[in-house]
């Protein structure tokens, strides 16, 4: 066919066939048909990022998924992805948690920032537990304790920070002094013979001297006590603790300038090309 979507916006543009390159590959779940004639006539690409395919076999199919995007029917998905809900123009943190973050990482920080608060831990406690997986839930899992910590820095005190940086170590060692044993779900999740990287043991060795150990072993403790899908827990109920410990930028994270705002970004929009 000749000419784009754009000069016939009245004609509906018929879907080519997807090359059974891409359909083998499984890669037809990158692609979006259009979903309303009257909203988007133009099939969306979803770019899978590199971090996400580096080590599978879609990272081969790379260079199909861009040669597809070259169609004109076709263009690569950038701003709102109509799969995700709209986010505010100025999201907060609440915002994140209900409108981007999976439901099982959402359940689990809930959970954990309860059980701080049932076991009357201080606020810097209740806060740290309530974001300590947020890259987990809405950015990326490797490394997240960095991530998170990153995520957070401009907008919580700086103990606060360093105990969502430090639990990503401290959670494969035991303190028996505190009751905190290595988790079972490890045995399972890396194999009985899983050892830490020796970059992790030194991180661990040096956050035991910090002066903040405790607020940091803490997150990893109110950790495994929560995990339970059938407890059910509201934001709401941390409106006070957030308000006294997170400092929400008027423009919204994600607009508000800071050296982080690109991450939030990324999360209002995970899917943009470029
Ligand atoms: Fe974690
Ligand atoms: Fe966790």
């Amino acid at each position: 066919m000749s000419g784009s979507a754009q000069a016939r916006p009245s004609n509906r543009v018929l879907p080519h066939e997807l090359p059974a390159s891409l359909h083998d590959a499984g890669l037809a779940n990158w692609i979006r048909e259009p979903l309303d004639d009257a909203v988007d006539r133009r099939r969306r690409i979803i770019m899978p990022p590199a971090a996400a395919t580096m080590g599978t076999p879609a990272s081969a199919h790379r260079g199909a998924l861009l040669a597809e995007a070259r169609h004109s029917d076709t263009i690569f998905m950038m701003g709102d992805n109509p799969a995700l809900p709209t986010m505010p123009q100025r999201p907060t943190l609440q915002d994140f948690f209900e409108l981007r973050f999976s439901t099982i990482a959402r359940t689990h920080l809930l959970q954990s920032a309860r059980v701080a608060k049932e076991n009357g831990l201080g606020e810097k406690v209740i806060t740290a537990c309530l974001l300590h997986d947020i890259a987990i839930a809405g950015l990326l899992s490797a490394n997240h304790g960095y991530w998170g910590a990153q995520m957070v820095a401009p907008y919580v005190d700086e103990e606060v920070r360093w105990a969502i940086e430090k639990h990503e170590a401290l959670r494969y060692f035991a303190d028996e002094s505190v009751g905190y044993t290595y988790p079972d779900a490890y045995i399972d999740y890396f194999g009985p013979d899983y050892n830490p990287p020796d970059y992790i043991r030194r991180e661990y060795q040096a956050a035991r001297q910090n002066r903040w150990y405790m607020t940091s072993r803490l997150i990893t403790i109110n950790d495994i006590y929560s995990f339970d899908p059938d407890v059910v827990v509201d934001f709401g109920v941390f409106e006070d603790v957030i308000g006294r410990n997170f400092r929400q930028p008027a423009e919204g994270l994600g607009f508000d300038g800071s050296p982080v705002a690109h991450m939030w970004r990324t999360m209002i929009w995970p899917n943009n090309f470029l």
